[in-house]
């Protein structure tokens, strides 16, 4: 049943001319090193055309999850494949978790608030989940293992890889809430006030502090540390051959490296050098 015939799922050619493609993702990227010009989060700009922060958020990121799940329901019927192995469930299950925190409850339940995004920045979120879905639901939905052999001899492999994830994924998501608590105790403290004085209370758009919890001592951006920690160990769920998995991390790095770069500027021109004092933007004590 394909949904867009030879793309959703893709057939095999399309499949590898994507997954080829994906790999020159950071030529794009090498433009934020020379552009500082990043229209979302801490450096949003004002904009009649922006996108809310949570509904771009949630849309943009929703679409990488939903299309591997339909490659993953179509694709092995088309190919013919009954019944794929456990490893193949566990990295689509690895995957799934990570974005129903990362595109639905992570904006539109947990988040205080989230700047306006660009359309731009969206447009182009949006292809890297377009492009990594196919690239990595095509790998686990027949075109990589397809059998219980396939994954025979590196059991041990597979789990160490699951428990770097599962890390990856806890530190994220902790990370993640030390930002937010930034905002409640704002909120807090701005309702208290509000109620004393018999006012409404006012928003907590674009409050920023340093965080200091965690990582956070160490790196500005410990939250995008974390999260390349998890797709190190969906990698090696996959294994040493599985490139989608690979591209993926490469992509990552790619652009988040120089976006916490830039953000450690920020950090820096906004709250002080010294205040900021000797915390990298990303890897503890190197960069
Ligand atoms: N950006 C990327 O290229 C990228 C790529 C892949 C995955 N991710 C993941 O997606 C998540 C969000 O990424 P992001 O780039 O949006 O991270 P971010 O700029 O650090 O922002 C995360 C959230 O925290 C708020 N926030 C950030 N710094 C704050 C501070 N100092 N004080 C108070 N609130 C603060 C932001 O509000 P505002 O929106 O108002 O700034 C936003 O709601 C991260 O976990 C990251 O690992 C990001």
């Amino acid at each position: 049943m394909a949904i867009v015939q030879g793309l959703i799922p893709p057939s095999r050619e399309n499949w590898e001319w994507i997954c080829y493609v994906w790999q020159f993702f950071p030529l794009i990227t090498a433009i934020q090193w020379v552009i500082d010009w990043y229209p979302q989060g801490k450096t949003s700009t004002e904009s009649r055309f922006n996108i809310p922060g949570k509904i771009g958020w949630a849309t943009m990121e929703s679409v990488g999850f939903l299309l591997l799940l339909v490659i993953f329901y179509t694709l092995p019927k088309e190919l013919g494949i009954g019944e794929l192995p456990w490893g193949n469930w566990t990295m689509v299950g690895c995957f799934v978790i990570h974005y129903i925190y990362r595109a639905i409850i992570s904006p539109l339940f947990l988040n205080p608030s989230m700047s306006p995004i660009s359309p731009l920045v969206w447009m182009l979120a949006f292809l890297f989940q377009v492009f990594n879905a196919i690239s990595i639901g095509g790998w686990v939905s027949g075109y990589g293992p397809t059998t219980v052999e396939d994954w025979a001899g590196r059991y041990w492999a597979m789990e160490f890889g699951l428990v770097i994830w599962a890390w990856g994924l806890l530190g994220n998501m902790f990370h993640d809430d030390d930002l937010r608590e930034i905002r409640r105790a704002v909120d807090r403290k701005q309702r208290r006030e509000a109620e004393k004085l018999g006012k409404a209370p006012g928003n907590v758009d674009k409050v920023y502090m340093l965080p200091k919890n965690g990582l956070f001592q160490y790196v500005l951006f410990a939250h995008y540390l974390c999260e390349w920690i998890e797709w190190a160990g969906f990698w090696m769920v996959g294994g040493v051959h599985c490139h989608p998995a690979r591209t993926f991390l490469v992509n990552e790095i790619a652009t988040m490296l120089p976006r916490a770069l830039q953000g450690k500027r920020w950090y820096e021109k906004k709250f002080g050098k010294d205040k900021v004092g000797s915390r990298k933007a990303i890897i503890p004590g190197l960069i």
